[in-house]
């Protein structure tokens, strides 16, 4: 588990990200900050689409920004949810899609998942306990 530093770090950076969200259709704005294995931080935000369905999460902005540079291991993410303008009240787990996008390049049951409201307001879950039994490169 990253210590208390690295997760409020990791938080204040989702935050930023999120005030870059390209939500026009939902209003629901998320930011994410992953943490590289080699310390490096990808920050990303959810990106729409007037057609839906290319919509991005801001979670796999944030992997697909690391693995396009070359990066496949990584330690932590932190992710933030809410809606435009709103106080943020509730934890954003990632979606289903996310997280087999994490199964696929992260350690089950040492991949640490950051939900937060603030960065001293936070719920840290492993992948495994979000994706219990998830299908990986192993099973093939
Ligand atoms: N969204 C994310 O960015 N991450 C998630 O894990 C769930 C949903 C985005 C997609 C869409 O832009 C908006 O939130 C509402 O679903």
């Amino acid at each position: 588990m990253p210590d208390k530093n690295t997760i409020e770090s990791l938080i204040e950076k989702a935050l930023d990200a999120r005030t870059f969200s390209y939500s026009p259709y939902s209003e629901y704005q998320v930011g994410a900050a992953l943490l590289a294995g080699d310390g490096t931080v990808y920050m990303g935000c959810n990106i729409e689409n007037a057609a839906y369905s290319p919509t991005n999460c801001a979670e796999r902005t944030a992997f697909f920004k690391a693995v396009s540079e070359g990066k496949i291991e990584f330690r932590a993410i932190a992710i933030v949810g809410g809606a435009k303008g709103k106080e943020i009240t509730k934890y954003a787990y990632p979606c289903g899609v996310c997280r087999q996008v994490m199964m696929e390049f992260c350690r089950p049951d040492d991949f640490y998942i950051i939900v937060a409201k603030s960065a001293t307001e936070y719920d840290v879950k492993t992948l495994e306990e979000l994706l219990p039994d998830g299908f990986g490169a192993a099973n093939l």
